[in-house]
């Protein structure tokens, strides 16, 4: 990576503001964090700062309330979260500028923890306003991005910030380029992208800027009946992006063009009722009837699946290969998650709802890496510069 880290400057006695993604899912009712990881993934960097005698101001978003303070949005419970995480008290803010947290930001003592409130409560943020971006920079001395997870906005707290300070990469976000940019520009070959997921458009930039570097390509989930269409078969009921059937085929062409193997189901689970209340199952895809939808692919199609993927030394998976919240139609999803932990092969999987149900399967620690990026990983892999790695000062 030719960004500077942590690693390259001094940050001993200085205040550090570390912009971290803790936009974790909550319980609306009782106000608990369901899921920390994003948290523990931060921990690193944090450590390494108070190790390193850094006052540390970390400063997150949560959510997407409208530019204005929202309780249900506030980061009180991460602050009591990471305190336990780090095993000493973090001190809050009740906002992210302004003099309240310029005191707190000039009251740190060495070793200490600050987390502002959330920066969304400021329209500014997110229209990388330059006034609010300098009142973040008031806070602090130096400048870490340690937010993989919303490297691809261009917003304040992560471009606009970097104009006032020295601005270097946290270990989680180096982490996540070596990874996914490992697998793009230096994969071990042969190397698969499983792909599923609802639709074709969420995939075609990131389908097209692998297919010259992968040796299978394996299309499962909702996604797979638009390619299916496209090559003539009848699908039913199931989601079909009609303005998407030539991309498909498009796709296909280029797959081959590029020796790609290309993998699509040969068999798939149909029901009438996606809620999982009506009859279901399993045809060849020749005989899918018109009255019924697919909702996950077949076993003899898990088999085929399972061949290509055994083969390989790099697999990287985004997206369901069915309905996956309803268990009758998990089977796939679950057979693919399964089988991958099983390979002797690195495991990269893309982030948002695939690291979600990695975690849920308690599978994530047995890939090689879990990317905390949803749509950032899906804009890195579809080789689309991220502006807050743009944004961070060059190694000389
Ligand atoms: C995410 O959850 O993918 C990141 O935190 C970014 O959130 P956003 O899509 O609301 O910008």
């Amino acid at each position: 990576m030719n960004k500077l880290t942590i690693r390259d400057i001094d940050v001993k006695d200085k205040r550090v503001l570390v912009r971290v993604d803790f936009n974790v899912p909550m319980n609306e009712e009782t106000g608990e964090i369901t899921d920390d990881s994003r948290i523990r993934a931060s921990l690193p960097t944090i450590q390494y700062l108070l190790r390193n005698q850094a006052k540390v101001i970390l400063c997150s978003h949560m959510g997407r309330p409208n530019g204005a303070p929202e309780d249900k949005y506030r980061l009180a419970p991460v602050a009591k979260r990471l305190s336990e995480l780090v095993g000493k008290p973090v001190a809050t803010t009740r906002d992210c500028v302004g003099s309240e947290a310029e005191q707190a930001s000039k009251a740190l003592k060495s070793g200490d923890i600050l987390l502002l409130e959330n920066l969304r409560f400021h329209a500014e943020e997110e229209k990388n306003g330059p006034e609010f971006a300098r009142g973040l920079a008031n806070l602090a001395d130096i400048y870490v991005d340690d937010a993989f997870g919303t490297a691809h906005r261009a917003h304040a707290s992560i471009v606009g910030v970097t104009q006032y300070l020295p601005a270097v990469a946290g270990f989680l976000l180096e982490k996540e380029l070596v990874n996914l940019g490992g697998i793009l520009t230096n994969p071990v070959h042969p190397f698969a992208a499983l792909l599923g997921g609802a639709k074709v458009s969420d995939k075609v930039a990131l389908m097209e800027n692998v297919i010259g570097k992968v040796d299978y390509m394996l299309i499962g989930g909702g996604m797979a009946a638009t390619f299916l269409k496209s090559e003539g078969f009848e699908i039913g009921q199931s989601l079909l992006e009609a303005d998407r059937i030539e991309t498909a085929s498009n796709l296909i062409k280029k797959a081959k063009a590029n020796k790609v193997n290309l993998i699509m189901p040969v068999d798939v689970v149909i029901t009438n009722e996606v809620s999982g209340k009506g009859s279901y199952q399993v045809v060849a895809i020749k005989d899918v009837p018109k009255d019924k939808k697919i909702v996950d692919i077949g076993p003899k199609t898990v088999e085929l699946f399972t061949t290509a993927l055994k083969k390989c030394k790099t697999v990287f998976w985004n997206g369901p290969m069915g309905v996956y919240e309803i268990q009758q139609f998990a089977t796939g999803t679950v057979s693919m998650a399964q089988l991958l932990v099983s390979l002797k092969a690195l495991t990269v999987i893309g982030g948002g709802s695939t690291a979600d149900m990695v975690y849920d399967m308690g599978l994530a620690d047995k890939m090689t890496f879990v990317s905390t990026g949803g749509g950032a990983s899906m804009s890195f892999l579809s080789g689309e510069k991220l502006p807050g790695v743009e944004a961070l000062n060059d190694k000389k």
